[in-house]
């Protein structure tokens, strides 16, 4: 693309889109682990939309998915059924818990639907508070905002929705001291993304789950970025043997094509009936043939084993890379969900690594995010912690 094509791009970016972003790279094509920018540079994807194209950029089986149901039906109201949404569903609930799903097009719509479940369940019981963590992310409608602990994106927006508390992440006695009478619900991401690629500890989510439990609690989980294999399990929590009573996902579930969905248990599938919950453009037929091929190719293509393994590589030599450069802190790996704490900036890091071909994110205040695509191969691997360790031996000297 001429720099003249590429500067009417960016003039029209400035003119006429919200700025609410700042992006300067234009890109312009993606196949498996690389995009191309409108310069013709390629990159290693480390971002993948952030945990969104967890197959890498057009996989040949979703992308034909796509194409083959955009030419037969594209969108049924839910006034009717339609197959793939049901074929979907019950990949899904095969994957969970025995339950029922309900669909929706992003993270926070999911999330919306959770804390609303939540709300439902407890109205006849007295409860309608949800204790939630101190650096999770949840989203950006005013409810997921309030539930969210990390406060600067609520800046700006008061009043916060009524309803939410937080509690430090890992903390189980400040958990356990915030619970009253009127909670209904602890939200919580099983693995934080947007705060710092935070774990949680298995001792922990056990008793989290048996304080729900005591006290008649629902355990609900936001797997909008660690689910969908991203830690090696189909879900998060599959890995820590710890079920909530409902779960959301989004991002990877259509690896770019826009569906979320929150998944609830069966004794609870009466909760949510005909006309407390709705939303035009959840699970159409063409959303759902995708992620059912994003499905399908998960298991066909041995993705979670893969995860599993380059995870393990990756932590690996991350962590010989920590021993050698005092610039790195700590490294956090579950699966292919990685972060890498720095002692500075995350975000400083980026631009270097974009010099060097690699597209990056941060989280928290000082980690370099790294969510690579799950069927990453060994060379693309190696040909990224070459760039990883260009950029840190770059900042250590
Ligand atoms: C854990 C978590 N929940 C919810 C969301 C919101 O998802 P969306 O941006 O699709 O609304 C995100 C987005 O980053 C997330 O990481």
């Amino acid at each position: 693309m001429s720099d003249a094509k590429y500067q009417s791009i960016a003039e029209k970016y400035q003119k006429f889109v919200m700025p609410t972003y700042a992006p300067q790279l234009l890109l312009v094509r993606g196949e498996g682990s690389w995009v191309w920018d409108s310069a013709g540079n390629r990159y290693l994807d480390f971002g993948t939309g952030i945990s969104v194209c967890n197959l890498g950029h057009c996989h040949p089986a979703v992308t034909k998915a796509t194409q083959q149901q955009a030419g037969m039906l594209v969108h049924v109201s839910n006034l009717y059924m339609n197959e793939k949404q049901a074929v979907l569903a019950e990949k899904l609930v095969r994957h969970c818990f025995d339950g029922v799903a309900f669909f929706a097009n992003s993270g926070a719509e999911a999330n919306e639907g959770l804390i609303k479940f939540a709300r439902k369940w407890g109205s006849d019981k007295g409860k309608d508070q949800i204790i939630t963590m101190k650096d999770s992310f949840h989203g950006r409608t005013l409810a997921t905002l309030a539930a969210t602990g990390r406060s600067k994106y609520r800046k700006g927006f008061a009043p916060d929705m009524p309803g939410f508390s937080q509690v430090p992440f890992n903390d189980f006695d400040a958990l356990a001291a915030a619970v009253t009478d009127q909670t209904a619900a602890i939200l919580l991401e099983p693995v934080q993304g947007e705060g710092g690629i935070i774990p949680a500890d298995t001792e922990y989510l056990k008793k989290v789950r048996a304080l729900c439990d005591e006290k008649g609690i629902l355990l609900l989980f936001d797997e909008v970025q660690c689910g969908m294999g991203r830690t090696g399990y189909f879900f998060a929590f599959k890995g820590y043997g710890v079920e909530p009573d409902a779960v959301s996902i989004a991002k990877a579930l259509g690896n770019g094509f826009p569906i979320g969905a929150f998944i609830v248990r069966r004794e609870h599938a009466e909760t949510l009936t005909v006309g407390t919950h709705a939303s035009t453009f959840g699970g159409t037929p063409l959303a759902c043939a995708t992620a059912c091929a994003v499905i399908d190719a998960i298991h066909n293509e041995n993705i979670l084993a893969n995860c599993i393994k380059m995870g393990h590589f990756f932590k690996t030599e991350l962590e010989k890379m920590a021993e050698k450069y005092a610039c790195i802190k700590s490294v956090r790996c579950r699966g292919l969900m990685i972060g890498v704490q720095l002692d500075g900036n995350g975000g400083d890091l980026l631009p270097l690594l974009l010099k060097q071909g690699m597209i990056a994110l941060s989280a928290g205040e000082d980690v370099l995010r790294l969510m690579p695509p799950l069927n990453l191969s060994e060379e693309e691997a190696e040909q990224g912690l070459k760039i990883l360790e260009k950029v840190f031996s770059e900042i250590s000297a």
